[in-house]
């Protein structure tokens, strides 16, 4: 296993939390599966991760019907207390219509009750309010086009009330981060990743406002039509030379990239996660940042 200079430290803050730079995104637990298959197989990965060393798991209530949040609740109810669960709120699963926006004040709060009860919570360490003015994903419209100072009302309410630790938010641009920092902003979960740096100048603003970066679709996700960085001919051969995967590379280049980067790669593989976590100890050389760094 590889190589060198350009050191990053395994521990990064999130809401007051010292966490490990490498959590875990559920979402790939539930995706494309039944119920009765996320009760079968996500427990024994949401455990690997924790025997791993990671503390922080990023979630949604909205991912499948509430299943993966409730085996999440279950299956990692003893290590509740030393771990930083993040949801998202914006969105819910409808029957008959699927995902659908859920954007309104009175609906975040509602959202935020159905978190506490799956997970068996008495506090959200972290929501993040999902935005969904932009693509991907599903774009509000009508009535659920909410503003966002509405939004951060509530959601301050709830921090007050003790459901949830701390406010952080996804999907957003720099002029709503902009407009939301007085509201105390712990972390932004935006789409980014070494092929996909549209949201540099974000990462940067929250860089110098101490906010963790936790980009969502750091691999490029498994969804088709986004660019997968494991493909990348560059992050293939770079992969090759060090010894490592073409997947570690694109982590690990986030890792070295800004010190505020935590990570949520999404993986239902128990190989997969134990390369992600692995991460951690590689380290990119010079010539493979600067390659890296010319990709866009
Ligand atoms: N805020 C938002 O709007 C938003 C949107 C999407 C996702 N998220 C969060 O962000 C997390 C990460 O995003 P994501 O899961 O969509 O995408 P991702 O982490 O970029 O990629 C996940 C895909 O990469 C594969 N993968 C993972 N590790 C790998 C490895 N070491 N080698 C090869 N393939 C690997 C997974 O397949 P295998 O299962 O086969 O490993 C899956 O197909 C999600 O889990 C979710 O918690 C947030």
């Amino acid at each position: 296993m590889a190589v060198t200079s350009t050191a990053h430290p395994s521990t990064g803050m999130l809401a007051g939390h010292p966490v490990r730079r490498i959590g875990f995104g559920a979402m790939q637990l539930e995706f494309r599966k039944t119920s009765a298959e996320v009760r079968e197989s996500a427990p024994a990965v949401l455990r690997r991760a924790v025997e791993l060393g990671v503390n922080h798991i990023d979630t949604a209530q909205f991912y499948g019907d509430g299943t993966l949040n409730r085996v999440i609740g279950e299956t990692l109810h003893a290590e509740r207390d030393n771990l930083v669960i993040v949801s998202k709120l914006g969105a819910e699963h409808v029957a008959g219509s699927g995902l659908v926006a859920a954007q309104r004040p009175e609906q975040l709060r509602a959202q935020v009750e159905a978190n506490l009860t799956s997970l068996g919570l008495q506090q959200i360490p972290v929501v993040n309010l999902r935005r969904a003015d932009t693509a991907p994903g599903i774009i509000a419209t009508g009535d659920q086009s909410v503003d966002l100072d509405a939004q951060l009302a509530a959601l301050s309410d709830l921090r007050a009330e003790g459901k949830i630790g701390a406010i952080g938010l996804s999907n957003v641009s720099l002029s709503q981060l902009q407009q939301a920092l007085p509201a105390g902003i712990v972390c932004v979960q935006n789409m980014y990743n070494v092929l996909e740096r549209a949201d540099e100048p974000i990462l940067q603003l929250c860089l110098s406002n101490n906010i963790a970066w936790v980009p969502f679709f750091p691999l490029g996700s498994g969804f088709p039509g986004q660019p997968k960085v494991a493909d990348q001919p560059d992050v293939i051969v770079i992969a090759r030379r060090l010894d490592v995967t073409p997947a570690q590379v694109a982590l690990a280049w986030l890792l070295a990239h800004a010190p505020n980067i935590l990570l949520i790669p999404g993986t239902a593989n128990m190989l997969h996660l134990a390369e992600n976590v692995a991460i951690e100890s590689i380290r990119l050389d010079e010539e493979a940042m600067s390659t890296l760094e010319e990709l866009v």
